[in-house]
């Protein structure tokens, strides 16, 4: 285990703990993070994402948990801030899909977890990056979009600094950015609920952050649940 200690620039931010091999730098970081910390592996071998589905982790991705104090959209901040570092590399069809993966031509990049510890979240984010990438799991990786290697160092620390920069700026301007970056907007969708699956279009994202869909006539309010593109 190796600990880099951040510069006083970083407000949020304290210490990087980077791991060689850990079962989930989210496990680690839900136990035994402190406020300001950056847990970080090289490999995961119980990666894990929403609705426990399995994280592919291997060498050459960037794999990390920080802890934060929480903001309600700790998420929607984590997401805006990898997508303005992926669009300095990625010039085109880039963008969000609700609630916070982040997709290159219906490919996954990135995804995106958040979940409670006391008054803080711990914010999970897997980016392909050099990693290699199974057919089964239509991904794409910066590599891929690029064709080159790319610095994960380097990119961890932009991510961090442009999530610094996210937190401060006006919720209005959050949201514009989350709306305007949308990949679903206008299009069909499939949401599956705990409870229900709805099918409409995928309409807006209102002043909370909602994703509003038209099912059936309905205007629905969407916070939660898995949303597939169908058309
Ligand atoms: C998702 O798309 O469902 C969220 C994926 C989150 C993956 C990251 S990788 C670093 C951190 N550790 C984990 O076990 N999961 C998150």
């Amino acid at each position: 285990m190796e600990v880099y200690q951040l510069s006083p620039r970083y407000k949020i931010f304290r210490r990087i703990v980077v791991f060689d091999t850990i079962e989930s730098t989210q496990d680690f970081a839900l136990k035994n993070g402190k406020r300001g910390d950056i847990i970080v592996a090289r490999v995961q071998t119980k990666g894990r994402g929403r609705f426990k589905r399995k994280w592919y982790s291997p060498l050459g991705g960037l794999w990390f948990s920080f802890v934060v104090e929480s903001s309600g959209i700790d998420s929607v901040e984590a997401c805006l801030a990898v997508l303005n570092v992926l669009k300095k590399y990625i010039k085109e069809n880039i963008g969000i899909k609700y609630p916070n993966d982040i997709f290159v031509d219906n490919k996954k990049i990135c995804g995106i977890i958040a979940e409670i510890k006391g008054k803080d979240s711990v914010v999970g984010i897997g980016i392909n990056v050099n990693n290699e990438l199974p057919e089964f799991l239509n991904a794409t990786s910066l590599k891929k979009e690029t064709n080159k290697e790319h610095d994960i160092l380097v990119l961890l620390l932009e991510v961090l600094r442009e999530y610094e920069a996210i937190r401060s700026l006006e919720k209005k301007k959050k949201v514009e950015d989350f709306r305007n970056n949308q990949i679903i907007l206008g299009k069909k969708v499939k949401i599956n609920l705990i409870k229900e699956e709805i099918v409409g279009t995928a309409v807006n994202i209102d002043d909370d952050f909602n994703l509003i869909v038209i099912s059936d006539g309905e205007v629905v309010k969407i916070n939660a649940g898995d949303v597939f593109l169908i058309e």
